[in-house]
């Protein structure tokens, strides 16, 4: 085991919580449900029911009441049915406004257990315990917790902050190679809107950053977590700074759409992103070598930097219906350089189809 890095998030005793990142530190958890609690349900994909019990297990045997509940893998979980099914355990273990519940696994359990417990009791304590990259730097920080429902991703949800986040290292190590490169397209977005370190740390250490250990990693996700920690301390709900964090994903978000969610959303973001710098030069706003760097730090990880010509009116039509655009204007986050991100808001129909004009392959 490793001596965990703590990051905080939030401000004030109330609402504010720690990040612990290190490798072989899932005995840390009984720090984050913090004192008074006596039940936890932890909440599992059926991949982890070895993790999950084990840590279920370790729970009891710290003195916790402590129950587990099995949900289905991947985007399945985030259906109003799990929810139900899961508000159900929660009675029969009798789960009360001063227990905890613990989710264990990838962005799709993080955002279903953050959501019941948002749902239980008008809001119960959840600690997140991500296990992919893509979970520890985005889906498990921040408080966003939703299900999706037959009309879309996400649609139902509320903002409902962790009391912890525990990032275990050791659960990257068997990570699948298109979910690390997945989340490796977030961890770089960290780096051109916020912190260009991580840039530099990507193109020095290729070779490092594949494998899911070391110090590079580690620095990487320390740093991702930063960025993403200091963006919600200062704007929990999304009404001004925290739409940084969405950057390439109003084009990301059409591709996953147009793809029938087909497409890992790092590879969609990727496309975005390398879409979006195009846009913002074409705004007159982003230097050209910046552009250049978004597909060749992107191409060296294996994420696409290009997408199939011939989509427009699909695409176009939808990041017309895509759930961040405020009233009838499209609006974009962009870049003016490296770390200095701004808006582009109500661009002309015209300047959004060039910029898809340059990503397009046949
Ligand atoms: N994934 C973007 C956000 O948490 O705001």
């Amino acid at each position: 085991m490793s001596d965990p890095t703590r990051i905080r998030v939030g401000q004030g005793s109330d609402s504010a919580y720690d990040i612990l990142i290190g490798s072989g530190i899932l005995g840390e958890l009984p720090v984050l449900l913090g004192a008074g609690v006596e039940r936890v349900l932890v909440i599992h994909p059926r991949a982890l029911r070895a993790v999950g019990e084990a840590l279920c297990d370790g729970l009891g045997a710290q003195g916790f009441s402590a129950f587990v509940a099995e949900v289905p893998d991947g985007e399945e979980a985030k259906s109003a049915d799990t929810a139900s099914f899961l508000w159900g355990v929660l009675g029969n273990c009798g789960l009360t406004r001063t227990d905890a519940i613990v989710g264990i696994g990838g962005g799709t359990v993080t955002d279903l257990a953050g959501f019941v417990a948002a749902t239980w009791l008008r809001g119960v304590a959840v600690v997140q315990v991500p296990t992919t990259l893509l979970a520890m730097v985005d889906a498990a920080i921040g408080g966003k917790t939703g299900i999706n429902t037959a009309e879309g991703k996400n649609l139902v949800g509320a903002f409902h902050p962790p009391a912890g986040v525990l990032c275990d290292l050791v659960m990257l190590e068997t990570l699948p190679v298109d979910e690390w490169v997945s989340g490796m397209a977030e961890v770089i977005k960290c780096g051109f809107i916020a912190d260009p370190v991580i840039l530099e740390l990507v193109e020095a250490h290729l070779q490092s950053v594949k494998p899911w250990q070391g110090p590079v990693v580690r620095e990487l996700i320390e740093r991702s977590i930063a960025v993403k920690a200091r963006v919600v301390t200062e704007d929990l709900r999304e009404s001004s700074l925290r739409e940084i964090l969405n950057y390439g994903h109003t084009f990301g978000h059409a591709v996953e759409q147009v793809e029938s969610y087909s497409w890992r959303h790092g590879a969609a973001v990727s496309v975005g992103m390398v879409y979006v710098a195009e846009l913002a030069r074409l705004a007159g706003r982003l230097d050209g070598a910046v552009v250049d760097r978004h597909r060749s730090i992107l191409a060296s990880m294996g994420l696409p930097t290009s997408y199939p010509d011939g989509r427009w009116p699909e695409l176009y039509a939808a990041m017309r219906r895509d759930k961040k655009s405020r009233g009838s204007l499209l609006r974009f986050v962009v870049l003016d350089a490296l770390a200095e991100p701004g808006r582009l808001e109500g661009p002309d129909e015209s300047m959004l189809q060039a910029a898809y004009a340059q990503i397009c392959h046949d």
